[in-house]
């Protein structure tokens, strides 16, 4: 594994020995850098292509370095003081999705999980937060009128949470695309802890990748 484990991995490749699971920390973290992203998700009973029920929209973006990730960014640095993580979190929502904070502000009962990368001296904090299905597609919606749309942010995408019959087509193959920073790491965390998909069916659609490579 070449690439430092800040910059990108497919599911595939990412070095998951080099990142330690952290506690919550709070904003001031000294020579540390943080940042927060975040998960949008809603339940549904809706089914996708081919009919395959899907258990729930989960929302990323494609960056501006075009790899994936999820809307958020780094907090608590020089130029913007954010007086705590979640007012970090907020900020960048309102400018990667704006985000309505008067519906959808994060707070601390929506974090997930941090990862420390030493490499980065880069905290990574993870938040996640459950809407409607109609909340859900007005988020999308709006996020196009985002004041990063078009800048950090170049789209918004629905993870495909389904295999199809094949074996290979759905989340396997989009596990083969770049996530930024611990992004990948994020999106099984979260999958996980909200029961949007079991660990032996993610372990299954991992699994799959490597003898479908090229
Ligand atoms: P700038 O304002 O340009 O600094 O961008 P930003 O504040 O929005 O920061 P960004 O979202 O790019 O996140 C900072 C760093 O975290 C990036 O350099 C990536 O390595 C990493 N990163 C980006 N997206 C994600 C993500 O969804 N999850 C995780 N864990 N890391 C990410
Ligand atoms: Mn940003
Ligand atoms: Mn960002
Ligand atoms: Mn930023
Ligand atoms: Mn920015
Ligand atoms: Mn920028």
């Amino acid at each position: 594994m070449s690439r430092p484990h800040n910059g990108s991995a497919t599911a595939a490749e990412f070095p998951w020995d080099q990142v330690q699971q952290l506690d919550y920390q709070d904003a001031n973290t000294g020579s540390i850098a943080q940042a927060c992203h975040a998960m949008i998700f809603a339940k549904t009973e809706a089914k996708f292509v081919s009919q395959l029920p899907c258990k729930a929209w989960v929302l990323m973006q494609m960056r501006f370095d075009g790899k994936l990730g999820f809307p958020g960014g780094v907090v608590s640095d020089q130029a913007i003081p954010d007086t705590t993580l979640e007012d970090g979190l907020n900020r960048e929502m309102e400018e990667e999705l704006a985000l309505d904070m008067s519906r959808f502000a994060f707070s601390k009962k929506h974090y997930v999980v941090s990862h420390f990368c030493p490499k980065a001296n880069l905290i990574l904090n993870f938040y996640a937060q459950e809407v409607t299905e109609q909340e859900f597609k007005e988020i999308e919606g709006n996020a196009l009128r985002a004041e990063e749309y078009g800048h950090e942010c170049l789209g918004i995408v629905r993870i495909p949470l389904f295999t199809l019959q094949d074996g290979h087509n759905g989340l396997p193959v989009f596990l083969q695309n770049q996530f930024a920073g611990t992004s990948i790491l994020q999106v099984i965390v979260g999958l996980c802890t909200h029961n949007l998909m079991k660990p032996d069916e993610l372990n299954t659609a991992m699994a799959v990748l490597p003898r479908h490579q090229g």
